[in-house]
């Protein structure tokens, strides 16, 4: 898919690690929850929707899984073996739970659960029937919300009228009245980003938050990741070469580190 910084996605597996859990709801960076969705814990391994690319796979932006370190190493192997037919882990994950499409309708959840924002502009008249049932939208794809530029007068983005996403951009919309509601005021407080008085530069945000120490949450128990090495913007275009550092910076131990801080 001429998308090398998919490879990354692979760091999706340590999530069968989490074994102090009994049962997880896998969910990607880019999805947006905008209902209650508790439910999803009384489905099984492994859960998911089908991909609208292809719906005999299931997408791997939202899941139900079962942690285990027995999976785990099994995905591993299967990784190191034979690989991902997409470079990513939806290819992976497909292979390994290839019964998906052919054994158990209750594994197949319902779409509006991992609804891809692509397929609002590929089957309108479906959206409009069932679009309001909603429950998860994914921006998948190669741009996300926070490509957009946003303008907090008019609550829309802006954009050109031969983008698609531009027939409906009511979920981006919503997506960044979230973000400057909710989040820029956490970000401005922490002093990871000034206050904006003239919209947002999300390069500036990308920029500052990939810079935001650790310990900027003092209460956090976890030691801060070293410092990058390198300038924020050469590490964000490795990245997107699909050079992450992974065995330094970008290591799962960093990134999981990160998380906690948050979630904390
Ligand atoms: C698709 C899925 C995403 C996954 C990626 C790589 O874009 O939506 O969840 O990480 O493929 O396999
Ligand atoms: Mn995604």
């Amino acid at each position: 898919m001429k998308r090398p910084e998919l490879g990354i996605t692979l760091t999706k597996l340590h999530c069968w690690e989490l074994t102090q859990y009994s049962k997880c709801v896998f969910m990607d960076a880019d999805t947006m929850v905008l209902a209650n969705i508790d439910e999803l814990f009384e489905r099984e391994e492994l859960s998911a929707a089908p991909d609208p690319g292809w719906p005999d796979c299931f997408n791997s932006g939202v899941f139900v899984y079962r942690p285990s370190i027995e999976t785990y190493n099994e995905l591993l192997q299967l990784a190191t073996e034979k690989g991902s037919f997409d470079g990513g882990d939806q290819g992976l994950l497909n292979t390994f739970f290839s019964s998906w499409a052919t054994t158990d309708i209750s594994k197949h959840l319902p779409f509006i659960y991992n609804l891809s924002s692509i397929s609002i502009y590929s089957y309108l008249p479906a959206f409009k029937v069932f679009g309001a049932n909603t429950k998860v939208v994914h921006f998948l794809g190669s741009i996300k919300p926070w490509n957009y530029t946003y303008d907090s007068k008019t609550k829309s983005i802006r954009g050109d009228a031969h983008d698609p996403t531009m027939v409906h951009p009511e979920f981006l919309n919503i997506w960044w009245d979230i973000y400057i509601t909710n989040i820029l005021p956490l970000l401005e407080q922490h002093g990871v980003v000034k206050e904006t008085t003239t919209g947002v530069n999300m390069d500036e945000v990308t920029e500052a938050v990939s810079h935001m120490s650790v310990s900027a949450t003092a209460s956090s128990p976890s030691s801060p990741p070293p410092p990058p090495t390198v300038s924020s913007e050469d590490r964000k275009e490795k990245w997107e070469q699909g050079q992450a550092d992974y065995m330094g910076a970008d290591s799962f131990d960093n990134i999981k580190k990160k998380l906690d801080t948050y979630l904390q």
